[in-house]
Order: structure tokens, then C-alpha cells, then sequence
């Protein structure tokens, strides 16, 4: 089973991730990866850290020659602020921070983790909270997602994601027949400032995030992923932690600043009838089943159905505002306001390729359930198995 961790703080020597479970044989390089990385940087309304980060990943164990040996693969993506770090955020006391201002935060900001980090792990100077809590952890998940994107290629699995909304902007995400090109999308989504392939909507978005950043506030947004080339039957109904729905939706609402996920048709299938919410099932032909439409988003009875998935996600406005809100001094109790931390105006942007890496791990868990294997081979062979029988299951009339 593939697995995965990250380790890390923000301003700390750099981050680390390791992934166990892949086979031995799988080509990576880190370049590929890069291509991730790079995207999850980008974004209308990013703030000043990612300018000075590469965020270049360096395989440090279980690839050897551009393949992978079956050990657990290990990336490391160096801070390159922590040079500016190093009196605060070194790990050993000693001279080196002696003479150096802290940097210690006391008031904690609402809507961050600092003020409940704090109570609960007996922190006085939050910042031993928020180093840990930032997003910065996010680059790690998205080269572990890139990892783990190279899996999925195996089954011919592609994954990929738009903006839908930012603030109060939004539209109505491309259309089927945009979809179902997803390289073209690809380009004109990385073609936006703000990851929306509708320019005038893009544009509206960007105007939004001007206006926010003016005023001394943030904005927060939703993403859609979908995947496609997804076969029938990975995740289960047998038991609640196996169900695939369930699962995705963990992994986008660990993402930082992540409030809800939805599925297809989402929040509106509540307000509809069945009749419009449901996907009929026709006999097709060799090819199995037809369905017309897609309002379950790719997945019944937490199980994939064949059709691709549609997930979306919620952010939060940024919790940072340069206009801060009141809290608490914890030294003194009394009033003060909101400790203000270099930070973004709107990362939906960023936050969508974080989805998307979210998303390939998830996948790639239960393909590595459904057919695992020790090397690629064995992985492949499993694979055209699984989709025979799969088939052959879908033949009607030809009993069991
Ligand atoms: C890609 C990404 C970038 C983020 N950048 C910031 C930021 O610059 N400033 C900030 O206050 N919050 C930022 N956040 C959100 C916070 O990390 C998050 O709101 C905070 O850790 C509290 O967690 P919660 O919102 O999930 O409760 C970002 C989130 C993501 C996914």
C-alpha cells in the first residue's frame, strides 16, 4: 500500500517527504517533478516568499538512475530563506542565535492554528506553531503528488484542475468537450493568471484581487480536479474508511485553508429532485455500460464508476490580513492586533495544484490496493487482469 509523510517547518533547513509502497521500476525524474513545483508558485495575489524559493527537488533516497527501486522514495526541497533563518530556526542552541532578534510571535493570528498550537502544545512563542502549520508544508505534498502522478500514468490516468472562483467571481468551468481535451486546458489554464482558462473571467478574478489587496484583506476561492481514464472499482463500500469519496475529501480538506469538497453535482443535488440528480444506466455495448450523464462526479457507493471524477474545493480567505484583526497579547492578556507574517492576498491558484497532488496520491493509494505489485511489470500485469475481468462482468446475460 502506498503510504506517505512530510516533515518540515517553513523557515526551517528545508522539507522534507517520503513515499513507501511504489514499485521498484517506475521512472522519475526530478524535473518532471519541477513542472508541479513550478505551478504551485504561481498565482495572481502570491506574497514576496515565492520569489525567493526554487523549490528544487532532490530525490535523496529509493531512485537510483531515474528509476525507482521499491525502497521508500525520499524528496528534499531546501528553504533558501533560511539562510536568514538560520539564528532562529537552527536546531542546535548555541552563539549562532544569540545576538540575533527572535522573531518571536505573541499574538496569536485568528484563523491560523497559533492560538489553539499554542494551548495544546504548551508554546509560548507561537512561532514554534506556525512554522509547522504554514502552507509552506504544501510544497512537499506536491512533489510526493507529482511522484505518485507518475504512478497513475501507468493506467493512463491523467489528472488536472481549473479555478472556478475567486471571491465573488466565478463561472461555469469548461465544458465537456474542453475536458475531455485536457492537454489544450492544461495550456490555457497555465496560460491565466490565475489558473481560470476563461480570459475575461481570469481577468475579473485578477481585478478582484487588486481591489482585496487595496483594501488591506484577503480572498479565498474554489478549485475543481478531475481525473480521467479512471477504471471501474477502485475504493469500496465495505467499510467506511475504505470508501474512495470519503477519502478524497480528507485529503482536500487536510489542505490548509480547505473549508469543503464536493462532489459532481455537489451541494445542488441537495436541491433537486432524483430524477436530475442521478446517471441512468444503458446497456452500451462492448464497451460496458452507458452513462449520459455524470451528477454522481465519477463515484458511487465510494467506488469509481468508469466515468471521470469531478471534485471541488472551497478555500478560505487568506487568514494573514495586512489590516489585522484584534486578539490576544499572551504575555499580557491584553488587546492587540493580529501578528502579521509575510503573506499571500488569494493562493487559490496554488491551492488548486496542491489539490491536484492531493488527488494523484489518493488515486494511486487504491490503485496500489487494487492491483499492487512489487515492480512495474507485475503492477501492469494486474492491471490488464483487473480491466479483463471488468469486461467480462459488464458481457449481460452471460451469468456468473
Ligand atoms: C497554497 C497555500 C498558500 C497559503 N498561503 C497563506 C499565506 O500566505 N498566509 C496565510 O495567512 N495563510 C495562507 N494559507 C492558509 C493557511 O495556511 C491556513 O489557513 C492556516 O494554516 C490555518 O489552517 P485552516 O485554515 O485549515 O484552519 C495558504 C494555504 C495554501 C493551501
Amino acid at each position: 500500500m502506498i503510504r506517505f509523510l512530510t516533515a518540515g517547518e517553513s523557515h526551517g533547513p528545508g522539507l522534507t517527504g517520503v513515499i513507501e509502497g511504489l514499485p521498484a521500476g517506475l521512472e522519475l525524474s526530478s524535473e518532471w517533478l519541477s513542472r508541479d513545483m513550478a505551478r504551485r508558485k504561481m498565482g495572481y495575489g502570491r506574497g514576496g516568499r515565492m520569489a525567493i524559493e526554487t523549490d528544487a527537488v532532490r530525490f535523496v533516497s529509493g531512485v537510483r538512475k531515474g528509476r525507482t527501486l521499491g525502497g521508500p522514495v525520499t524528496v528534499w526541497i531546501e528553504n533558501r530563506d533560511f539562510k536568514n533563518w538560520e539564528g532562529i530556526m537552527g536546531a542546535e542552541t548555541g552563539p549562532a542565535g544569540e545576538d540575533v532578534p527572535q522573531r518571536e510571535v505573541f499574538v496569536p493570528r485568528p484563523g491560523h492554528a497559533d492560538l489553539v498550537g499554542g494551548v495544546k502544545y504548551g508554546h509560548r512563542d507561537l512561532r514554534n506553531v506556525l512554522e509547522r502549520a504554514s502552507a509552506r508544508e504544501t510544497a512537499t505534498r506536491v512533489a510526493l503528488g507529482a511522484i505518485a502522478r507518475a504512478y497513475l500514468a501507468l493506467f493512463g490516468v491523467t489528472v488536472l484542475s481549473v479555478v472556478r472562483s475567486i471571491g465573488s467571481v466565478s463561472w461555469s468551468g469548461p465544458t465537456e468537450a474542453q475536458w475531455s481535451d485536457p492537454e489544450t486546458l492544461r495550456q490555457q489554464t497555465l496560460a491565466s493568471e490565475v489558473f481560470c482558462p476563461d480570459a475575461p473571467k481570469g481577468g475579473e478574478m485578477v481585478e478582484e484581487i487588486r481591489a482585496a489587496k487595496k483594501a488591506g484583506d484577503t480572498l479565498g476561492g474554489v478549485f475543481e480536479v478531475r481525473a480521467l481514464g479512471l477504471p471501474v472499482g477502485l475504493g469500496s463500500y465495505v467499510q467506511w474508511d475504505q470508501r474512495l469519496d470519503g477519502r478524497l475529501a480528507q485529503a482536500l480538506l487536510s489542505i490548509q485553508a480547505i473549508k469543503g469538497v464536493e462532489f459532481g453535482l455537489g451541494f445542488e443535488a441537495a436541491r433537486l429532485p432524483g430524477s436530475k440528480v442521478h446517471d441512468p444506466i444503458l446497456p452500451g455495448g462492448e464497451g460496458g455500460p452507458l452513462r449520459p450523464s455524470n451528477g454522481s462526479g465519477g463515484l458511487e457507493g465510494g467506488v469509481t464508476n468508469g466515468l471521470p471524477l469531478v471534485v471541488r474545493a472551497a478555500m478560505k480567505p487568506i487568514a494573514t490580513l495586512y489590516t489585522p484583526l484584534p486578539s490576544v497579547d499572551v504575555r499580557t492578556g491584553e488587546t492587540a492586533p493580529a501578528t502579521v507574517e509575510r503573506s499571500d492576498i488569494c493562493a487559490v491558484p496554488a491551492a488548486s495544484v496542491v489539490g491536484e497532488a492531493m488527488v494523484c496520491l489518493i488515486l494511486a493509494q487504491a490503485f496500489s490496493e487494487k492491483v499492487g505489485g512489487d515492480s512495474v511489470e507485475e503492477v501492469r500485469a494486474h492491471f490488464e487482469e483487473s480491466e479483463r475481468l471488468a469486461r467480462e462482468r459488464t458481457r449481460w446475460g452471460g451469468g456468473r
